[in-house]
């Protein structure tokens, strides 16, 4: 501990990407791939520029770009929580954005977007596409076999979801080119010893993870059939390891009630196009069980 870290994360790198079956020089670590989504800012914009995003999505990229003074702009998701290619690279084209970001699965829709318009987005745009697969373990879909053929193309990937959040460890795979310009802008010790030693171990032992991810993955399965038994609750089909549902009652309510009795999901109300949803992390068949009892009750009052 008295030593500083290994500013280029290299036995980390070389155990993503034995996994990945990639090469580490198309690999930076990130501090959280937060710090990835701010690299990336940093690098491919400057003030004043745009970025693009379909939303709602994941509220770092719009948070993370107006603190650099860079604008986002997004278009709307349909229905489906899905998008237009068309629409969005029109818009893209038209704000001369720099950057469009898709999280996919998006959070906090739970889907993933439509592999045909995702597959346009990068096949078509001029600048930098980055495909933020946070939660790639519980989709298992991936767009990481496009970097070698797209080199504006950035896949993301965080040990968050699956465990790790106090860690603080995400990583991004693009072309050299990307991670080299990355590196210029990234502070060299980053990431520390310990987040280090203990992802690349993690990594290296997958199996328990794979045990928890399998569990959540059937649990997300249970819960999403017992939300659909509830009349007044409609919850979307899920790609990640949570589930936004909407309900004919006030969210607000729902969400007090629920903090009251020690169960906290995240209220999305005060989104335009979120109204009235909510959402639940999958947790242990336990909690799952508690927070569908809980629901139910406040409900039937
Ligand atoms: C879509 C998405 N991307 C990135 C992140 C950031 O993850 P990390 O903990 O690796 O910074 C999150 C966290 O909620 C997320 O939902």
């Amino acid at each position: 501990m008295n030593r500083y870290p290994d500013p280029d994360s290299k036995k980390l790198k070389d155990s993503i990407a034995n996994r990945l079956d990639t090469e580490t020089e198309r690999l930076v670590i990130g501090n959280g791939s937060d710090e990835i989504i701010l690299f990336l800012l940093q690098v491919f914009c400057k003030e004043g520029d745009t970025i693009i995003f379909p939303d709602p999505t994941f509220a770092m990229y719009s948070i993370i770009s107006k603190g650099l003074g860079i604008k986002p702009a997004s278009i709307s998701l349909d229905n489906h929580w899905d998008f237009s290619a068309d629409l969005l690279l029109s818009s893209a084209n038209e704000n001369n954005s720099k950057i469009i970001f898709l999280s996919y699965p998006n959070n906090p829709t739970g889907n993933c977007f439509s592999d045909i318009e995702t597959q346009k987005v990068i096949d078509k745009f001029q600048g930098i596409v980055v495909i933020d697969e946070a939660y790639h373990d519980f989709s298992q879909k991936t767009f990481i076999n496009q970097i070698k053929k797209h080199n504006n193309l950035v896949i993301l990937r965080s040990l968050s979801k699956i465990g790790l959040a106090g860690l603080r460890v995400g990583f991004g795979v693009a072309d050299p080119l990307i991670i080299n310009e990355i590196n210029k802008v990234r502070l060299p010790y980053n990431s520390n010893i310990i987040s280090q030693t203990f992802a690349e171990h993690l990594l290296k032992n997958f199996k328990l993870v794979q045990k928890q991810i399998d569990s959540i993955l059937c649990e997300r399965h249970q819960l999403l059939e017992e939300l659909q038994k509830i009349e007044s609750i409609t919850p979307f089909p899920s790609d990640s390891n949570f589930i936004l549902f909407k309900t004919e009652r006030s969210a607000e309510n729902i969400f007090t009630y629920l903090i009251k009795n020690e169960i906290l999901v995240r209220n999305l109300n005060s989104h335009p196009k979120l109204n009235n949803c909510l959402r639940v992390t999958v947790g242990t068949k336990n909690e799952n069980d508690l927070f569908i009892s809980k629901l139910k009750d406040f409900i039937s009052q």
